[in-house]
């Protein structure tokens, strides 16, 4: 009996899921129905609507696309543009209209009111402001900035890089002379702060949490607390996996010891020759903390890092979030010369773009920090 029961229970739920679900079936198709019907009528509405516009204006019906819909429409229309209409793709972005009417009066075809569709809005709003440009060998790159027009063209000119490689080297300031046109960095206590020959530091800057290790000649090397965890890992890993020793030598640097160490080799070696190795003061990345300059303490005498210890350093710095800073094949656009004992510490994150893409921290903050 009591089984029975059960079974007819059972039956009775099965029944009551299978009403709500055909009950969901027809809700479902009758408002798929309602709205398509609806869909269709409106549809039909616009299109004799703009049957009507293309007669009043004299348009080919052959002339038709969506986009001269949306003119006609949203009363843009010109006829001056008509056949450049038909070459912009239509879209349902926000600012479809405005572009369409800031940038077709300053003469660009309607190929290239597409290429314009594709920039952030910070391009479109300078665009909007100058006079026609030449947009179509740059507008495809992300860290593209319509100001740099200029300077793009006459640096391609110049030199036998492709236009990706331009934008970006254009936009780290590799077409500028060194220490001339500088700017202040206005993040130093950031992990991707950029400093180098073109950006300084704020006068005086100390980052405020300096903490200590023991370094290879006995001293304590002052760098931020940040990355005295991730340097301990990194120093573990290399004698675990490669019986390295690696001691900082110097890490943090105030603006007087850098500008003691800078004059004493400008004073033996010259301007020029001192440039390529040393910062000048205020623009040293050892100012920020964050770099370590590196010795494997099993090396006796001067020699910081044999091969093998470089081949294991800038194979896996990165997973402890640094980066080899001045690499060998990058002196174009670190502006040093190679130096295989300076880590830098970025974050885990950065460190592991920037080593999977083999890129220097300029290029990583142009293309995956600045925002254009
Ligand atoms: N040796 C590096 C470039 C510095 O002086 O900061
Ligand atoms: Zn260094």
């Amino acid at each position: 009996m009591v089984i029975v029961m059960a079974k007819r229970k059972k039956i009775k739920k099965s029944f009551k899921i299978v009403f709500i679900f055909i009950v969901l079936l027809i809700v479902i198709i009758g408002s798929l129905f309602t709205y398509n019907t609806f869909f269709k009528k409106s549809k039909s509405e616009a299109t004799s609507e703009v049957e009507k516009l293309m007669k009043e204006y004299n348009i080919d019906s052959k002339k038709y696309s969506k986009t001269l819909e949306f003119v006609l429409l949203n009363n843009i229309y010109n006829e001056k543009y008509l056949t450049e209409y038909q070459d912009i793709e239509y879209t349902d972005k926000d600012n479809f209209a405005n572009i369409i009417t800031t940038f077709l009066p300053k003469g660009y075809s309607g190929k290239e009111i597409n290429y314009i569709m594709k920039l952030s809005t910070k391009n479109i709003d300078k665009l909007s402001n100058i006079d026609y440009k030449d947009i179509s060998n740059y507008y495809e790159f992300k860290n593209f900035d319509v100001n740099k027009i200029a300077r793009y063209n006459a640096y391609y000119e110049e030199n036998d890089y492709n236009y990706q490689d331009v934008v970006t080297y254009v936009n780290i300031n590799l077409d500028l002379p060194v220490y001339t046109e500088t700017t202040e960095v206005n993040d130093p206590n950031s992990l991707s702060v950029l400093v180098n020959k073109y950006n300084y530091l704020p006068n005086g800057y100390k980052p405020s949490d300096i903490s200590y290790l023991p370094g290879a000649y006995g001293n304590n090397v002052p760098m931020r607390e940040v990355i005295i965890e991730p340097f301990k890992e990194l120093q573990k890993a290399a004698e675990e996996e490669a019986g390295i020793n690696f001691m900082p030598t110097t890490a943090f640097r105030d603006y007087s010891f850098q500008k003691t160490l800078y004059n004493n080799y400008v004073a033996s070696d010259g301007v020029k020759e001192a440039d390529t190795y040393s910062a000048r003061p205020g623009y040293s990345e050892h100012q920020t903390g964050l770099s370590i300059d590196l010795k494997n303490t099993n090396i006796s005498g001067s020699t910081r890092l044999n091969e093998e210890d470089y081949e294991w350093l800038s194979n896996n710095a990165y997973r402890f979030g640094f980066i080899i800073r001045f690499p060998q094949d990058k002196t174009y656009i670190t502006g040093y010369q190679f130096e295989n004992w300076h880590i830098r510490y970025v974050g885990l994150d950065a460190a592991k773009i920037i080593y999977e893409n083999d890129l220097t921290l300029e290029e990583y903050i142009d293309l995956y920090v600045t925002d254009y």
